[in-house]
């Protein structure tokens, strides 16, 4: 079993946005969309940059600032090239205001 992180208040993420934070050493990308908090590696499949810099779409997905390439929030699915690997989502769960997340293994 693996245990659950508390990595942010509720109320650090603005709506729409973004943050970073670090969870047993692996940056994770917090994101609130219209339906909830989803949580997902920060680091891109493609090439070390950090989305938590890219741009949140209104539909659910992330840019990465450095190629573009855009994955699905929600499930992590990548969508566009030069993408070719989908990224890590991992379970969130609010208790109390606060952001809990349960990391996946590393792929
Ligand atoms: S590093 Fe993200 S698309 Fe290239």
């Amino acid at each position: 079993m693996t245990d659950w992180h508390d990595v942010a208040a509720e109320s650090d993420i603005p709506d729409g946005d973004v943050i970073g934070r670090i969870a047993a050493d692996r940056q994770i990308a917090i994101f609130k969309l219209s339906d909830g908090v989803f949580a997902t590696d920060a680091i891109c499949t493609h090439g070390n940059a950090n989305l938590c810099g890219g741009f949140v779409e209104d539909d659910g997905q992330i840019e990465c600032p450095l190629h573009q390439g855009r994955f699905d929030i929600r499930s992590g699915k990548a969508l566009c090239e030069p993408l070719a690997h989908d990224l890590a989502v991992h379970p969130v769960r609010l208790e109390g205001g606060r952001v809990f997340v349960q990391l996946k293994p590393a792929a």
